[in-house]
């Protein structure tokens, strides 16, 4: 197994550099990337080529166009044409060029909005989406299904996967597209650079939220490679942690990392959103698989990361 030729889309990005990650420290000697400059994944003629001429046996597909609240809300066309260009030129191509098996990275912004929680993957399609992610969460559902549909009716074993918030080494800190945690993380950073004493964070600090590291994900992905076909996960699987934690409580936790020695001020005019999103993750639980970090290590983890690109 470890002599598989494995081509990682979005090798840079936070998912994928993890998976290459895991993928060295199990031996895998037949890692394959291309960075956008060499292969831009939105262009059809050049992805069919390059799986044609390289003909990798398994594919992670961890490249997107990837953004918080902010970018989704802003860039709807971009999410949508995107994302659904490089899912359906990447997993056509593996399926005309005879990859084995493939794994679709999708979001947990799939499930609808008012979904029961914590959400189990039957919850799929069961009610409206969120509106300020919605073409991000149509073009994920479109890859779940094509991948799917690739099984029943060609037989491929092209699996997807819902990963809960990530966060960690190589995360994006961008100050417009940068995810909740990571820009609280450099609020934090950038108020204690400052030597000023407040940090104010949105809303109550009341709502609950479900974060894991990158390399936790990484390994969920590599098990269920080595492990599982698209038979015994069913359409997706969720991955996470199953612990959720308030934005106060993160707050917190992120304030003792940073070691920053001020105050923490709620702003209660700002929205909360949602009380609550935790993914159910009973199927691979079952499975045999469990996320291993706390949040705190972590958050270390990824403090240490952000330190170093700083000094860059
Ligand atoms: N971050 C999260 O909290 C989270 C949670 C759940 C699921 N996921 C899923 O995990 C996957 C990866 O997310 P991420 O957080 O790792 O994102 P990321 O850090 O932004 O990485 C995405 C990677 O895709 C590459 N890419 C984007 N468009 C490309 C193109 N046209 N051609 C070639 N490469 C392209 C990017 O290349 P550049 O470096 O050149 O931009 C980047 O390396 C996504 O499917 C996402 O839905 C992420």
């Amino acid at each position: 197994m470890k002599d598989k030729k494995v081509f990682v889309a979005g090798h840079k990005g936070l998912a994928g550099s993890a998976i290459i990650r895991e993928l060295n420290r199990k031996g895998y000697a037949g890692i394959v990337v291309r960075d956008r400059k060499a292969l831009d994944l939105a262009k059809q003629d050049a992805v069919f080529d390059f799986i044609e001429s390289e003909r990798p046996e398994w594919v992670f597909l961890a490249a997107a166009k990837v953004g918080g609240i902010y970018a989704n809300n802003t860039y709807p066309v971009e999410f949508l044409l995107e994302n659904l260009k490089i899912q359906n030129n990447v997993i056509e191509a593996a399926y005309r060029f005879g990859v084995e098996k493939l794994l679709f990275l999708g979001s947990s912004c799939i499930y609808p909005k008012l979904a029961p929680q914590p959400m189990k993957e039957e919850y799929l399609l069961t009610g409206e989406l969120e509106s300020t992610n919605e073409s991000y969460a149509i073009a994920k559902i479109a890859g779940i299904k094509l991948c799917f549909a690739m099984h029943r009716q060609y037989g491929k074993e092209f699996l997807s996967v819902m990963p809960t918030n990530l966060f960690g080494v190589n995360d994006n800190y961008h100050p417009e597209n940068a995810h909740a945690l990571p820009m609280l993380l450099r609020r934090f950073h950038e108020t204690k650079m400052r030597g000023n004493k407040e940090v104010v964070v949105w809303g109550t600090g009341a709502p609950k939220r479900e974060f894991m590291l990158s390399d936790d994900l990484a390994a969920a992905c590599v098990f269920i490679m080595e492990n599982y076909k698209v038979a015994d996960i069913g359409e997706f699987v969720n991955i996470g942690t199953g612990k959720e934690i308030s934005i106060i409580e993160l707050a917190e936790l992120i304030k003792d990392v940073v070691g920053f020695e001020g105050n923490i001020v709620l702003d209660k005019s700002k929205p909360d959103g949602m009380p609550r999103k935790l993914l159910d993750v009973s199927r691979i639980n079952r499975l045999g698989w469990k996320a291993s970090y706390s949040l705190k290590e972590g958050l270390r983890i990824a403090y240490d990361d952000f330190l170093k690109s700083q000094a860059v």
